[in-house]
């Protein structure tokens, strides 16, 4: 039985009118259609084999309008990956564009010089900073996530004196430098070492799915937050916490899976650290941005952290990045010490401070109330597709995590992964995968995706696989 979401029909009539009107449409004979294959062929030609989007998901972006995309060839899907987790307003916005139309007139680059848009941007940051931090906080600008992680980390040795940072198993944090140290995916490890020495991986993170211990929350007792605290706090775990200037955590994790941690979980991460004098970096990149329903994950959980990391969502359709941090640690900085020449682009400023209101236009709470229901109708969508061994999600932020076999949870394979992205692709809607095993596909739509277009995409998955399931499980 369906619970009815509870959402505004007016509202969602003009939602309706930011997408193309008719996704999903496939008209080419075979995906990709003839044109996109042409530019595919093309690029790679010329670009490094690297990349990860064009082998996972081929599909050409020619044009893109609210939570829909279209090809070169006229094919038109619903996009339930927002860019990765960046339009959270949708594709082209009009009043993005507009923002974008009217600025970019009068100024565009400035040389990490002052401008009235990243004043704006700064005030509107300290506003909504979470907790404490509000009003109580200074901010650095970047370009991207990884940029916002390095300054953020790059701060916290910096204003401590101290040389480490731990992370988590499972987490990503970006695949650059001193982010790419962070980041635990063999995939994008690879063969890009040798990392930096100065970090401590520690786990697990709360993955109440596959706990390593097979207990269950809350009875639990949070163990997993336990067994941190002692790495943290006892001799001889290999860990000196007198060295650790902060530790890095994803609200949810989200390369890692889409895992969403039980409550409490991150207060006690948090109380940890402060009994050890580690500062705490929320990692807000992926979740950020009214992902979840609330405009930092961390805020379902009341945590105040040090400092926090923003991207994707926060310029959207232009990239943008910010580090939040609290006014007394970064008055330990130095003066005049750090620069990035590109970062405080007037006209890249001036569209977050549209997504930021946009956001705040009643995108949160429609967030919720869409995000609950969609877990529930894949909750429902598990008594006949035994391929689902879990649904796990707050807000637009789902993941649905695809096992071979629901007690022993072994994962499906990349290989299978891929067909189900390929058939879903070929029915007109666009996701991607994430996880451990790669074989969490995560529903990350814009956040003003309409009910019926998230139904319509629902029913496609449902679809697809119920039609795969049949070969994987025989
Ligand atoms: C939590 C988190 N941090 C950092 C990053 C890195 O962001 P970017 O790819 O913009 O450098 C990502 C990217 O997915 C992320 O999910």
């Amino acid at each position: 039985m369906k619970r009815d979401p509870g959402l505004d029909a007016g509202r969602e009539q003009e939602l309706a009118r930011l997408s193309f009107d008719d996704a999903p449409k496939i008209v080419s004979d075979f995906l990709p259609g003839p044109q996109s294959m042409s530019l595919i062929e093309a690029e790679v030609e010329n670009e490094t084999n690297t990349r990860v989007i064009p082998n996972v998901l081929p599909v050409v972006w020619d044009q893109a309008k609210g939570a829909t995309v279209r090809d070169p060839d006229g094919n038109c899907f619903i996009d339930l990956t927002a860019g990765i987790a960046v339009n959270n307003v949708g594709h082209c916005h009009p009043r993005v564009l507009e923002t974008i139309n009217k600025q970019s007139q009068l100024l565009m680059h400035n040389p990490d010089a002052t401008n009235p848009w990243r004043v704006k941007l700064g005030q509107k940051l300290q506003q909504l900073a979470p907790g404490n931090l509000k009003g109580n906080a200074k901010l650095a600008f970047g370009l991207s996530g990884s940029s916002a992680v390095e300054i953020a980390t790059k701060f916290a040795r910096s204003a401590t004196g101290k040389t480490h940072i731990i992370a988590f198993e499972g987490a990503y944090h970006g695949t650059l430098g001193a982010t790419l140290s962070l980041t635990t995916s063999q995939q994008f490890r690879s063969t890009y070492g040798p990392f930096n020495p100065y970090v401590y991986h520690v786990g697990p993170y709360a993955y109440c799915y596959r706990c390593p211990w097979d207990l269950e929350h809350p009875k639990c007792g949070l163990e997993c937050a336990r067994y941190i605290e002692h790495l943290i706090l006892s001799p001889s775990t290999g860990i000196d916490s007198d060295c650790v200037a902060a530790m890095i955590v994803e609200p949810v994790q989200a390369e890692g899976g889409y895992v969403h941690p039980p409550a409490g979980f991150l207060e006690a991460l948090k109380k940890t650290c402060e009994k050890a004098g580690i500062l705490y970096i929320d990692d807000e990149v992926q979740a950020g941005m009214g992902r979840t329903g609330k405009m930092f994950a961390i805020e379902h959980e009341g945590v105040t952290p040090d400092l926090v990391t923003l991207g994707k969502a926060l310029g959207g359709d232009l990239p943008c990045s910010a580090v939040i941090v609290e006014k007394s640690i970064a008055e330990n900085l130095s003066p005049i010490s750090h620069i990035i020449t590109a970062v405080g682009n007037a006209t890249t400023c001036a569209v977050a401070c549209t997504n930021i209101d946009l956001i705040q236009d009643g995108l949160l709470e429609r967030t919720e109330k869409l995000g609950s229901y969609t877990v529930q109708v894949l909750k429902e969508m598990m008594e006949d597709i035994e391929l689902i061994g879990d649904v796990r999600g707050r807000g637009l932020m789902i993941g649905i995590e695809l096992v071979r076999n629901r007690e022993t949870k072994e994962p499906i394979d990349l290989g299978e992964m891929m067909q189900i992205l390929w058939a879903l692709r070929d029915k007109g809607v666009l996701m991607l995968s994430c996880g451990r095993h790669n074989n969490v596909f995560r529903m990350m739509p814009p956040l003003v995706i309409t009910r019926k277009q998230l139904e319509k995409s629902l029913e496609i998955i449902g679809d697809v696989f119920k039609q795969v399931q049949e070969d994987i499980l025989k």
